[in-house]
């Protein structure tokens, strides 16, 4: 299940499993990297945002001096929010700091503009504490700028993060290219299935983020998660990471402990009926409006997604 790929609309294949180095610590995430690709992760997550890609780049080069190939490995980034009218200088940023000619795919962190004059490179904020948010601007804009980096040899592939389906109906009907892929924030308290199925519909392959419910992993004692690891005989998170592969979704984990990241690469397959137990349960959080959003920053801006609107 390890080497397990899925194909992308532009014909390349991306691994069904990948490592997240958000919120990947000073210190630790060098080694978790190198630890990573070194046991046969091929997919590694980053972001200019996380503030820690020169030590991503610095695992990426141990993992490379010991003899795993750049080319057997996907590295993906994103332009930030502060850069998304500089969308070629957000790149050549994160492409310094992780040591690359070039990465798999680049995408829009988030579909808005923070003031890239403001009083911070990454959180510019105004004298409120509110973020500073150039409001009106158009999202359609940055993905103008994804396009042109196309041909330049920097990127195989654009994709976006954090589109709901009211920015991806706004956005594919001027798209050139048709994102690769959409980066979600999806696992059993917030299955976004309006934006899964648009992107099944549009060729978007969909990977999800925060699959644990991120920082302390607390969808591992959710019922229904505990019940089906206990029918297969295998870990909570085992499961919550298999349901994104079992449906044909790339989903990506991040832990600096290397005895989790070895673990996490358990991916078990998962029949309709084990599905159905997780769907119901989604289901059910659906129609109460139970859902649970773990990744949220305070832009104080209108996305489009049901469970903030
Ligand atoms: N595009 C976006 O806007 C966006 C937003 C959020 C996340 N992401 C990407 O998605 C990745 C994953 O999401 P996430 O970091 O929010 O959360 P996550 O992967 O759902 O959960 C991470 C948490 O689970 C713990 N953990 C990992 N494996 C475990 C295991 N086997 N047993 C127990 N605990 C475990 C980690 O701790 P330890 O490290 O101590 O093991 C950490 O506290 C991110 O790192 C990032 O690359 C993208």
């Amino acid at each position: 299940m390890a080497d397990k790929t899925f194909k992308l609309n532009t014909g390349a294949e991306i691994p069904a499993l990948g490592l997240g180095t958000w919120q990947g610590e000073p210190g630790k995430v060098k080694s978790a990297v190198a630890h990573a690709l070194k046991n046969g992760y091929k997919l590694i997550d980053c972001a200019y945002c996380y503030g820690n890609e020169d030590e991503v780049g610095e695992g990426l080069a141990e993992a490379f001096a010991s003899g795993v190939k750049r080319e057997d490995v996907f590295i993906m980034t994103k332009v930030w929010a502060t850069y998304n009218t500089r969308v070629e200088l957000g790149l050549e940023k994160s492409l310094k700091a992780l040591g690359l000619d070039y990465v798999d795919l680049y995408l829009v962190h988030w579909p808005l503009l923070l003031n890239p004059e403001g009083n911070d490179d990454r959180f510019p904020k105004l004298p409120d504490g509110s973020r500073d948010v150039i409001h009106g601007w158009d999202h359609r804009e940055a993905w103008k700028q994804m396009e042109a980096l196309v041909n330049s040899g920097k990127v195989k592939a654009i994709g976006v993060c954090n589109y709901s389906k009211k920015y991806l109906e706004e956005l594919l009907p001027v798209a050139k290219i048709v994102p690769a892929i959409n980066q979600i924030e999806n696992h059993p308290a917030l299955p976004q299935t309006e934006i899964v199925d648009l992107c099944k519909e549009k060729g978007i392959h969909i990977v999800a983020y925060s699959p644990l419910g991120s920082t302390g992993s607390p969808l591992q004692t959710a019922e229904p998660v505990v019940k089906l690891a206990e029918k297969k005989g295998v870990s909570p998170v085992t499961i919550l990471l298999s349901h994104h592969v079992a449906r044909g979704h790339t989903v990506l984990a991040k832990s600096v402990n290397p005895d989790r990241i070895t673990a996490n690469k358990n991916i078990v397959d998962l029949d309709a009926d084990d599905l159905k137990l997780l769907d119901d349960y989604s289901a059910e959080i659906v129609s109460k409006k139970e859902w649970k959003r773990y990744v949220y920053p305070p832009f104080g801006v209108q996305f489009g997604f049901p469970d903030k609107s």
